[in-house]
């Protein structure tokens, strides 16, 4: 089994705990659509995408598991810390990689590290596209025309 099954094994696991049906549709679906749109930009920028899209399916976990965004980003890279050192898929770099992403993630106006910017991209194109006729957050609509503009859309 390829790491990334792996890790989304244990994160289908997690978000099946959840007792709401229509949050846990979303939170699958966001996850996932995050997970796929970090492949995309991670490979069209050179970076790894099987790290971007493994950062992805735990970017939220945090707030999914408590039911709250309260500090997700940074309560929610410890969580993925303590979760990659159980499941031991990645090297001492590869973690600090994927943590360093989470940690940084709900930072959509300020620009981190390549990772941690694929993560944000990826966070908002899905926010963004998965149903087009919702209205963009302005704090995300700078980085979308951006996204855009770097993939011709
Ligand atoms: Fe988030
Ligand atoms: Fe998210």
């Amino acid at each position: 089994m390829s790491r990334l099954k792996e890790l989304r094994k244990y994160v289908d696991a997690e978000i099946n705990k959840m007792e709401d049906h229509d949050k846990r549709t979303s939170a699958i679906a966001h996850l996932y659509g995050v997970s796929l749109a970090a492949t995309m930009i991670a490979k069209k920028r050179g970076l790894d995408p099987e790290i971007a899209s493994m950062a992805a399916m735990l970017h939220d976990l945090h707030a999914y598991k408590t039911g709250s965004y309260e500090d997700h980003a940074h309560k929610g890279a410890d969580l993925a810390r303590a979760i990659l050192g159980e499941l031991k898929l990645t090297g001492d770099a590869e973690t600090d990689m994927i943590c360093s992403a989470i940690y940084h993630h709900d930072d959509k106006m300020a620009v981190d590290s390549p990772m941690d910017e694929v993560l944000k991209d990826a966070d908002v194109i899905h926010h963004c596209m998965n149903d087009l006729s919702k209205q963009i957050k302005d704090k995300e609509q700078a980085r979308f025309d951006k996204i855009c503009e770097e993939f011709g859309m």
